[in-house]
């Protein structure tokens, strides 16, 4: 029987690729930077299956280049706001994701960067390195204390949680605001429901922020946002970069309008190494790291290789996005 052909948008963990080789036909794009818009849309031409990263942009033009053999689109995210799902819906095409098996993972990483920025770690290994460091100073490096500090977080889903559950070791006060969160036993005890974005702006000393990107949360964080925040208090983004105005983080961090902003991810993605807001010392970036360890990433590749195998061979893949389109793919 004739494989089905798949092409895969970039070299995966080898346990997820060797899944997708023992069942498929498959071309994986060899390259680290992603395949140009005009490769890809040659690529997938005639294919069973798609599986895409989030730098992929998937939407109608690229699915109608894929044509009408194309029945699953996989991708090796749990965001999957680089693709336009309606459209795939409307075309019968499945999507798929990887929720659960990164949440632990981004969750280390925010607290990560929320103890760097606050301890102002990369600016100590910057003072080092340069020969700086002549003798204990009483006031060098201060930063922010993090145990007994109050803690915000913007989007109370798995990773905010699990975030929370970090916090809560900290004796954090945490507060939330998030108007879908269901109050269930999975917060911790004394968290606070904040009614506005606002109320919690404005008693947070670190704000941590895990929303999905749409239209209702790009630039959430913006000029107006940013005044709210205690001049004191940290940002921390690892959700998706678009979510934080550029511009306006770079005036309230140069102004003083709050101490810090540790983030994981950028608008624009990546970050130039000429951007701005590089040349503040109190801006700390890394690139788009939340998930980024060896097990997680397997876990990621095994994911994305079943939601693509079973969307490829006719089954229910284990993540669908929009399993509306199940009955019609029978
Ligand atoms: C990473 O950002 C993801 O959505 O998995």
């Amino acid at each position: 029987m004739k494989k089905p052909k798949v092409f895969v948008a970039r070299i995966l963990p080898e346990e997820g690729l060797n899944r997708v080789f023992e069942v498929c036909d498959a071309e994986v794009w060899q390259e680290d930077a992603p395949p140009p818009r005009d490769v890809l849309l040659e690529k997938v031409r005639g294919v069973d299956g798609l599986l895409s990263l989030l730098t992929d942009r998937i939407d109608g033009e690229l699915l109608d280049a894929a044509g009408p053999n194309l029945k699953i689109v996989s991708n090796f995210a749990v965001g999957y706001d680089n693709i336009d799902v309606p459209a795939a819906t409307e075309r019968g095409v499945l999507v798929g994701n990887t929720p659960g098996v990164l949440t632990e993972t981004t969750a280390d990483l925010a607290f990560a960067l929320l103890m760097a920025a606050a301890r102002r770690l990369p600016e100590g290994m910057d003072f080092v390195r340069a020969g700086r460091w002549k003798t204990f100073q009483p006031t060098l490096l201060l930063g922010r204390d993090v145990y007994g500090a109050s803690l915000g977080i913007v989007g109370m889903g798995q990773i905010g949680r699990a975030l929370a559950k970090r916090a809560a070791g900290f004796d954090m006060k945490i507060l939330y605001y998030d108007p879908f969160a269901p109050a269930d036993s999975s917060l911790p005890a004394g968290a606070i429901r904040c009614a506005t974005l606002d109320e919690l702006l404005r008693r947070s000393d670190f704000v941590s922020l895990h929303v999905t990107l749409g239209p209702e949360t790009r630039h959430l964080i913006d000029a107006r946002a940013l005044e709210s925040m205690k001049p004191t208090a940290i940002l921390i983004n690892a959700s998706r970069g678009p979510v934080v105005d550029p511009d306006a983080l770079y005036e309230a961090l140069q102004k003083g309008g709050i101490a810090g902003a540790a983030l994981d991810v950028t608008e624009p993605e990546p970050l130039p190494a000429g951007h701005r807001l590089l040349t503040l010392r109190n801006c700390l970036v890394v690139p788009h790291i939340g998930s980024a360890t060896y097990a997680t990433r397997t876990r990621m590749a095994v994911m994305a290789a079943e939601n693509l195998l079973a969307g490829v061979t006719g089954r229910v893949p284990p993540h669908p996005v929009n399993p509306e389109v199940l009955p019609r793919r029978r």
